[in-house]
């Protein structure tokens, strides 16, 4: 009977401590109406420009500072949205990678945590891998024809192109001509930069174009290059002027060959969803500032680049000049088979544009 009574006891218990934790979880879950905004979906986070007292606020990340060109262009930028909406649209410009690296934000963009990049193509062709063909080597006959291209129909095919990704291109920066800079000895040919480690973009494709000229390929974000140079875990990097300048690259690496293997144009990019949240008038307004912005980029760019190789030549830095030009053209040829073989209409118009 005692034995009876003690089952009874233990089954009362159970059942009393399963329904005051039902009762404690099922409250949990309710959604107090008091705080709505803590429980937006995230599509509701993600698809919609940041508004606070009727001002929109779009975040821009780039990661050069404050100081480069086209930091410089983004700020411009910024300035004219602002003017031209009487202070209704703000972009807050976030340079120097606040926002992390190149690759991460342009993850972060897709997604809608972050409003536009200004980005190196270099990182876009993972969003559309037939941007490839605008940073082969050698395509371009020099920064005139590059901006030929830039300007027509073929450049605005591309802005657009991006569509696909949920993304905008708004308009096209200048990067000048990428060069390799390295900490121990000048390169004048091909053969120099044999077995050297050398840093490159976040990119297969300049991962194979710095394996094609023989070196050992470092992929790395931009902010570890200085330290990777400083602590002597690679030999060199490869960019253009203003980023070796700006960054202080040249103080470790003082070696620059005037090679330029390739040009990498340069975007602001926008997530399609957020600008097309905006009203018509205020997204043409975006579009018209940031190709005003653009203009503004290319004529700063000449200056600033001239600027920074006279810093990098009054610190004692050296710059060398290929032996043979036509080597290097030579070495990097099968990129072409390899990664533009598909695309040779466009091959063949850039090479028609300014003809
Ligand atoms: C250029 C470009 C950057 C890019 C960098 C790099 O300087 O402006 O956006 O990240 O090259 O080499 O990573």
């Amino acid at each position: 009977m005692k034995k009876n009574k003690l089952l009874f006891l233990i089954l009362e218990l159970c059942i009393l401590t399963f329904a005051c934790c039902y009762f404690y979880f099922s409250h949990l879950s309710e959604k107090p109406e008091s705080s709505p905004s803590v429980y937006r979906t995230e599509k509701e986070w993600i698809e919609k420009p940041m508004t606070r007292n009727g001002q929109i606020f779009l975040r821009l990340a780039d990661n050069q500072r404050a100081d480069h060109p086209t930091s410089i262009a983004c700020d411009y930028f910024a300035d004219l949205v602002a003017e031209r909406t009487e202070g209704r649209i703000q972009i807050i410009p976030y340079h120097a990678s606040k926002l992390g690296d190149e690759k991460s934000t342009l993850s972060q963009l897709h997604y809608g945590g972050i409003d536009m990049v200004r980005t190196s193509i270099a990182l876009l062709t993972d969003y559309n891998p037939e941007l490839t063909v605008l940073e082969m080597p050698y395509i371009y006959r020099d920064s005139q024809h590059m901006w030929q291209v830039l300007d027509s129909e073929l450049g605005d095919y591309f802005l657009q192109s991006l569509e696909r990704s949920g993304l905008e291109g708004l308009c096209w920066f200048d990067a000048g001509a990428r060069n390799f800079y390295t900490t121990d000895k000048p390169i004048t040919k091909p053969e120099d930069l044999e077995g050297l480690y050398i840093r490159v973009q976040q990119s297969s494709f300049m991962v194979d174009l710095v394996s094609i000229l023989g070196a050992n390929p470092i992929d790395l974000p931009y902010e570890a290059v200085s330290t990777q140079l400083k602590q002597q875990r690679i030999d060199g990097a490869e960019n253009n002027f203003p980023s070796y300048v700006s960054t202080g690259h040249y103080l470790t690496a003082p070696y620059m060959v005037m090679d330029g293997h390739t040009r990498i144009p340069e975007m602001i990019v926008i997530n399609k969803k957020i600008l097309e949240e905006l009203e018509p008038e205020d997204q043409e307004i975006l579009r018209q500032a940031a190709s005003d912005a653009s203009i503004f980029q290319r004529n700063l760019w000449e200056s600033e680049e001239q600027k920074a190789k006279e810093t990098f030549i009054k610190s004692g830095g050296q710059i060398t000049y290929l032996e043979d030009q036509a080597a290097f053209v030579k070495k990097v040829q099968p990129l072409y088979n390899t990664y533009a073989y598909r695309y040779q209409g466009f091959l063949e118009a850039i090479q028609a544009v300014g003809q």
